[in-house]
């Protein structure tokens, strides 16, 4: 018997912030295969307007479904924020899965009940973290910091400015003793040591990789390639065999291909080989 097509899931964000959230979807879909686009070279969204993000998002989306992507994670809260209710109703039948700040875990976490939240400013305006704010930040304190510079710091690599924006951006939460840090940006993880030093011992930090790879893997479940339900062809252990034998991963950016290689051999410790984005704006519409 042939063996199976692969799943395809498109993944995507603003630029290398997605990364953080490919080790936990490699490891709850083992053998899909990712197609990762890091729009580098529009970064960052979080400084960006809304109906600029809902546009860009939708010609991400389009070229994710010319690839083959039977479903789409927006590895970005800032996209997920401003696009994710434009693309599900222009998608009615394609799964799209989105990131959001940890609030829930966070407020669930802190024993003195402060919080802080770490995101861009295009997160923290948007109508979905008002609503998440309101569901589950009830009788918690919510200290919302906008940490502008912070995630091109981390595109760039820049260490020097990382240290200095995390100091800069964590003070108001040091000021109220959050003991629940939440990082609302996928590209904060990879400053976690920054953000761990600034904050100090004791202090929790939130990251919804996994919960997002949980709920990728649950949309996915029910799928085969032709959209039928699948025989359970899941392996004993999941992780094990994603290790034994990784699925492809493909890599497109529009940035600079050598850049994206280079930080994910520094941080995930892949080797991969990426791809430029062609201009999406110039791709006939089609899917
Ligand atoms: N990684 C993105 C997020 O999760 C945004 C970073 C940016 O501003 O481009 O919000």
């Amino acid at each position: 018997m042939d063996a199976p097509h692969p799943q395809i899931v498109g993944v995507f964000d603003s630029g290398v912030g997605g990364l953080s959230v490919l080790p936990a979807l490699r490891r709850s879909l083992p053998a899909a295969r990712l197609v990762y686009v890091a729009d580098s070279g529009h970064a960052p969204y979080g400084e960006r307007d809304d109906a600029w993000l809902v546009n860009r998002c939708h010609l991400i989306a389009r070229f994710l479904r010319a690839q083959g992507a039977h479903m789409m994670v927006m590895a970005c809260n800032t996209a997920t924020a401003a696009a994710a209710h434009s693309l599900r109703s222009h998608y009615p039948h394609w799964p799209i899965v989105g990131i959001e700040p940890g609030i829930k875990p966070a407020v669930q976490h802190s024993a003195l009940g402060r919080v802080g939240v770490m995101a861009t400013s295009a997160t923290l305006r948007s109508t979905r973290f008002e609503r998440l704010l309101a569901e589950h930040g009830q009788g918690a304190q919510v200290v919302a910091q906008a940490c502008t510079g912070l995630a091109m710091a981390i595109e760039q690599g820049d260490e020097p400015q990382i240290e200095r924006l995390v100091m800069q951006h964590t003070q108001a939460m040091r000021d109220a003793g959050v003991d629940s840090v939440v990082m609302g940006c996928t590209h904060y993880p990879f400053a976690r040591p920054w953000i761990e030093r600034a904050m100090g011992p004791g202090v929790n930090l939130v990251d919804t990789a996994d919960a997002v790879a949980r709920r990728a893997a649950q949309v996915a479940l029910p799928m085969s390639t032709d959209g039928h339900l699948a025989p359970d062809e899941s392996p004993d252990d999941p992780a094990d065999d994603a290790a034994r034998n990784p699925a492809p991963c493909e890599f497109w950016t529009s940035g600079d291909p050598a850049a994206l290689e280079a930080f994910a051999r520094r941080w995930l410790a892949w080797t991969v080989t990426a791809e430029p984005l062609p201009d999406l704006q110039a791709q006939q519409p089609g899917c």
